[in-house]
């Protein structure tokens, strides 16, 4: 106790602080998402997301090599696309955006780690992320199925990592045993496990150009909910994920921080596109000092409990050391 004990002594700027320093974030933690768009002629920057802009694909292979030059080690690809349909069968197809798009990277950039979203909400004329039934509701089990074709298909495309975003029940099980019976049993499942029906993915949906119809909390997770939460991390641990992940990030802290004390496996987290706006638009309101922020919010998440963390910061982050 005090005054034997002073917990300041620890404290001191410099090489002593850091040697007690209990977490940190490094370039080897983080993903950074990025949105591509077929057809398009240039860059087009996202208003919500100041100094995030759509790649047209036919820049993909220059860009991803320089993402990887920057010192980022992996990506999550998001397509916008101009074949929707119903069902999003365009990324069913080995001509489809999403098989592309995952081969361009692959081709252009092979050490990074390419990771697809696998859902259908950016290839669906409704935006849902499945396929609609009569009453209007995304039907689970047909969705399913689709999800497990997708995710072979990215696969195929040379995807390190598939990670299923649709909130199906049994989607993990179902694209780990498509994923087996295609050769691909080495391909990691990373689930996004615990997905809240979140008002911070506004920003994502006018990059991705999806235009919702309804909203998805037939799916989704209430916030409200914790023990939920667990359930789904759970369920998904037992169907064969070999990654989770909570999605949104700083408002989930108490989420992370219990499924990491209920689970072995890695556990991902993810600072969404309302999250950025908030940081970014503050700060050019000359409100927060933006770097330092950011480094804290990322800090957040690794004492948490987080092992990886996907940012729209990071290539940021990367460049400018963190
Ligand atoms: C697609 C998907 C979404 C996000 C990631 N994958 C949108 C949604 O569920 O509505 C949001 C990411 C972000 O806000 O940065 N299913």
């Amino acid at each position: 106790m005090f005054p034997t004990t002073r917990l300041r002594r620890l404290r001191r700027t410099g090489a002593l602080r850091d040697l007690v320093r209990e977490t940190r974030v490094t370039a080897h933690d983080l993903i950074l998402p990025i949105f591509i768009e077929e057809g398009l002629d240039d860059p087009l920057l996202i208003p919500a997301m100041p100094g995030v802009s759509r790649i047209p694909e036919r820049h993909l292979a220059r860009e991803a090599e320089a993402i990887a030059r920057d010192g980022v080690r992996a990506v999550m690809l998001f397509g916008i696309s101009r074949n929707k349909d119903a069902t999003g069968s365009d990324t069913l197809r080995g001509a489809g955006l999403l098989a592309r798009m995952t081969r361009t990277v692959k081709d252009a950039a092979p050490d990074l780690v390419v990771m697809t979203d696998n859902c259908f909400c950016e290839y669906t004329e409704h935006g849902h992320c499945g396929t609609i039934g009569a009453d209007g509701d995304v039907l689970n089990d047909v969705t399913l199925d689709a999800l497990a074709r997708q995710a072979v298909v990215a696969a195929d495309a040379g995807a390190d990592v598939v990670a299923p975003s649709a909130m199906m029940d049994g989607q993990v099980g179902a694209i780990r045993r498509a994923l087996d019976g295609a050769g691909h049993d080495g391909v990691p499942v990373m689930s996004y496990s615990t997905k809240f029906a979140s008002a911070f993915y506004g920003p994502f949906r006018a990059a991705s150009g999806c235009d919702l119809h309804g909203d998805r909390k037939a799916y989704q997770m209430d916030p409200a909910n914790a023990r939920e939460a667990l359930r789904e991390s759970i369920e998904d641990e037992a169907e064969g994920a070999d990654m989770l992940m909570v999605k949104p990030g700083l408002p989930y802290l108490d989420v992370l921080a219990r499924i990491r004390a209920q689970t072995l496996l890695p556990l991902g987290v993810y600072q969404v596109s309302g999250e950025y706006a908030m940081i970014k638009f503050a700060a050019q309101a000359g409100a927060l000092d933006e770097a330092r922020v950011v480094r804290e919010t990322l800090g957040a998440f690794k004492r948490a409990g987080a092992d990886l963390i996907l940012s729209y910061f990071t290539r940021d982050v990367v460049r400018e050391g963190i």
